[in-house]
């Protein structure tokens, strides 16, 4: 029997089934392809050290915040905010934060499965040996000319869209965490083959030259922001979707200790998928290239001259299909547990209909890099740009701000007792200055940092119209 404090869309089994599924959540395109990259980019070994001082300070207190909210409320973040609010005799317009969420895993689910579709295509091209000592221009000309083709994006963009849709219709037990199961413990493997297959390229000393000298000659004011944005994105917070999956996390586990374990774990894929691409990347005399030419040109390029890398670039394609996926999931437990409890409807259903209405609204961002590549929404954002960065760039930052002012400001000390185990005293104190200060501060400055080059450039433009 179901105890009453249970969620009623079902509990994970353990403790460490939700380290394992925040950690699917966390893990994805943005570690795989993104940390990599920014790293090296911005001083090495001094950006991993500002972005850890970034996870310690703003990432941990917000992912626990947002547990400890979601298990105190048991149910979607729309339901546990009302809860919260009338427990505790606050205004309800603090449902914001759950109204926002919703919104932004959708947005960013729209686009998220367009790019895991190429991931889905790239194991498919890398296994029957597309890559194998190709040229540069060829692997170019692949990408380029996949990009070129609507009807293929869209056709792996629904297979992505389908996969995920079947899941988690499944629900929380049969369908999250049996996917979860497997894919999680076989996602670390792979990464570990990678690994080691890397280490023997002939380029380990250099990409591990590229990732982790401490070039603080590179580290600007803006290094900061540019980690702190990694860390809010990579650890999925800012939208309630950890808030969501706390919900269904047991009483009797530490939140504390879970939260610290997910962030490093999603560092240390982070870090490992660096040193699994960048090696192999130098071993074949490339560039680091950035961005999707990172991820769908350089690293085909370096497998394919690489002995068996057919079979290691599929692996590495198949690696990124299922850290994509476990991410994808959890953009859609928000809307869905929400749509479930409000309308009593069954998940299977909800999760269809969210699937068709995300499938439609991710075919603009297909159309973004063909049909539509020179149509701008504002200031040169396509309809893609603009979908990215509305919900990474404005919606996670506020919601991120909001949740942690909320659990520190608003939430009575009973809750924070109850669920973090903190009594009044020295830990509480630091627990108010860094989740109630550094924390909204920091995220603060990120978000003016992103919005004010667009305000700007809204404001010249109005300008230059007005004569
Ligand atoms: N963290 C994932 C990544 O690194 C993306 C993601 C999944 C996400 N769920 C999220 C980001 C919720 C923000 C909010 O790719």
């Amino acid at each position: 029997m179901a105890l009453a404090s249970d969620s009623r869309h079902g509990m994970w089994s353990s403790r460490w089934l939700f380290v394992l599924a925040a950690a699917g959540s966390a893990v994805g395109l943005g570690n795989i392809w993104k940390f990599p990259y920014i790293t090296g980019e911005n001083g090495g070994g001094a950006f991993v050290l500002i972005y850890l001082v970034c996870v310690a300070l703003v990432g941990i207190p917000i992912m626990m915040s947002e547990v400890m909210m979601g298990r105190q409320g048991r149910s979607s973040p729309i339901h546990t905010m009302r809860k919260l609010t009338d427990d505790a005799n606050r205004s309800r317009r603090w449902t914001f934060i759950g109204w926002m969420g919703v919104i932004a895993g959708f947005l960013i689910l729209s686009y998220y499965a367009v790019i895991a579709g190429w991931a889905l295509k790239y194991i498919w091209i890398t296994a029957s040996g597309t890559f194998e000592a190709a040229t540069p221009d060829l692997a170019s000309s692949t990408f380029n000319e996949f990009l070129t083709d609507p009807l293929q994006l869209i056709g792996f963009q629904t297979l992505f869209m389908v996969l995920t849709i079947w899941i988690v219709g499944r629900g929380v037990s049969k369908g999250l965490e049996t996917a979860i199961r497997w894919f999680m413990p076989l996602l670390f493997v792979l990464l570990i083959v990678l690994l080691g297959y890397s280490i023997n390229s002939g380029g380990f000393a250099q990409g591990w030259a590229f990732m982790f000298d401490l070039k603080f000659d590179q580290v600007t004011p803006e290094t900061w922001l540019i980690a702190m944005g990694q860390a809010f994105f990579t650890l999925s917070l800012g939208m309630g979707t950890m808030m969501a999956y706390g919900a269904y996390v047991p009483q009797s586990a530490g939140i504390g200790s879970t939260v610290v374990t997910i962030a490093l774990l999603d560092t240390a894929v982070a870090v490992s998928a660096g040193l699994a691409i960048f090696p192999i990347v130098f071993a074949n005399g490339l560039e680091p290239g950035q961005g999707p030419g990172l991820m769908f040109v350089t690293v085909p390029l370096a497998f394919g001259q690489l002995p068996l890398g057919a079979v290691f670039g599929t692996v590495f394609f198949v690696l990124v299909s299922f850290a994509a996926i476990t991410s994808a999931i959890s953009l859609t437990e928000p809307a869905l547990a929400y749509l479930v409890e409000e309308y009593n409807a069954k998940r299977q259903r909800v999760a269809i209909s969210l699937g068709v209405m995300c499938w439609a609204l991710g075919l603009g961002t297909v159309l973004s890099f063909n049909v539509w590549s020179d149509f701008y929404i504002v200031g040169g954002l396509t309809f893609f740009d603009f979908v990215d960065y509305v919900s990474q760039n404005v919606m996670l930052p506020l919601g991120g701000l909001l949740i942690a002012l909320f659990a520190v400001w608003a939430l009575p000390h009973a809750v924070r007792e109850k669920q973090l185990g903190l009594k009044p005293g020295a830990l509480n104190v630091s627990w108010k200055l860094v989740g109630g200060v550094i924390a909204p501060v920091g995220v603060l400055l990120v978000f003016i940092y992103s919005v004010l080059p667009v305000l700007r450039s809204l404001y010249e433009n109005v300008v230059a119209l007005m004569g």
